[in-house]
This record gives structure tokens, sequence and C-alpha cells, in this order.
């Protein structure tokens, strides 16, 4: 079960960081044009992918902590 999250988890990573940074263009365009959209939808897919993203990635980093953890000691020995 741990692994098939394991191995789930960088595909939800990347679909939603993309539709994140996909919807991230128009809304960019918006605000420098100081315009709001008519339609809410590109807002509302960025918001909750954005939500789901940071979830998925928190949980990919609880799950790989220790190697997490053990490559960040390392950085940490190495700059010593
Ligand atoms: C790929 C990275 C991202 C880019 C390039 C990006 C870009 C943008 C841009 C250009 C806007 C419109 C700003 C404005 O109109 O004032 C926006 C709004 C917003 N973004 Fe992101 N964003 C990113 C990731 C995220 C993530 C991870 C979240 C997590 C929740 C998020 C949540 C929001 C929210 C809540 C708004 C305000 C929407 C509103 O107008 O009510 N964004 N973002």
């Amino acid at each position: 079960m741990k692994k098939t999250i394991k191995e789930v988890l960088p595909v939800l990573c990347i679909v939603t960081f993309a539709v994140t940074a996909a919807t991230s263009l128009p809304l960019f365009i918006l605000y420098l044009r100081n315009e709001t959209m008519k339609s809410m939808i590109l807002q509302d897919l960025h918001v909750w992918f954005g939500f789901a993203f940071i979830i998925f990635v928190l949980l990919r980093i609880a799950l790989n902590r220790k190697f997490v953890g053990g490559t960040f000691k390392q950085l940490i020995r190495k700059r010593r």
C-alpha cells in the first residue's frame, strides 16, 4: 500500500503543479492589466490545484523523510 502511494505521489505532484502553473499565466496577464476575470473557473482551479500540490509535496517529504533528512545532514556536513 505504502509502495503504491509512493509511486502515485510523483505523478500527482506533476499534474497538480502543471495545472497550477498553467492557470497562473492568464491570472498573471490579468494582474498586469489590472483586470479581474469574469469567470471564476481558472481562479478556482489555480487555488484548489495549488493547495493539492502543497499537500502532495508535504506527503512526499513525509514518506521519504529518511532520504530527505540524510541528504540534508550530508549537505550540512559538507559545508563545514
Ligand atoms: C507555479 C506556481 C504559481 C504561480 C506562478 C502563481 C501565480 C499566481 C498569479 C499570477 C496570481 C494572480 C495574482 C493577482 O491577481 O493578484 C495568483 C493568485 C493566487 N494564487 Fe498562485 N501561483 C502559483 C502557485 C500557487 C499555489 C501553490 C497556491 C496554493 C494555494 C496558490 C494560490 C493562489 C491564490 C489563493 C491566489 C489568489 C486568487 C484570487 O485572486 O482570489 N498559487 N497566483
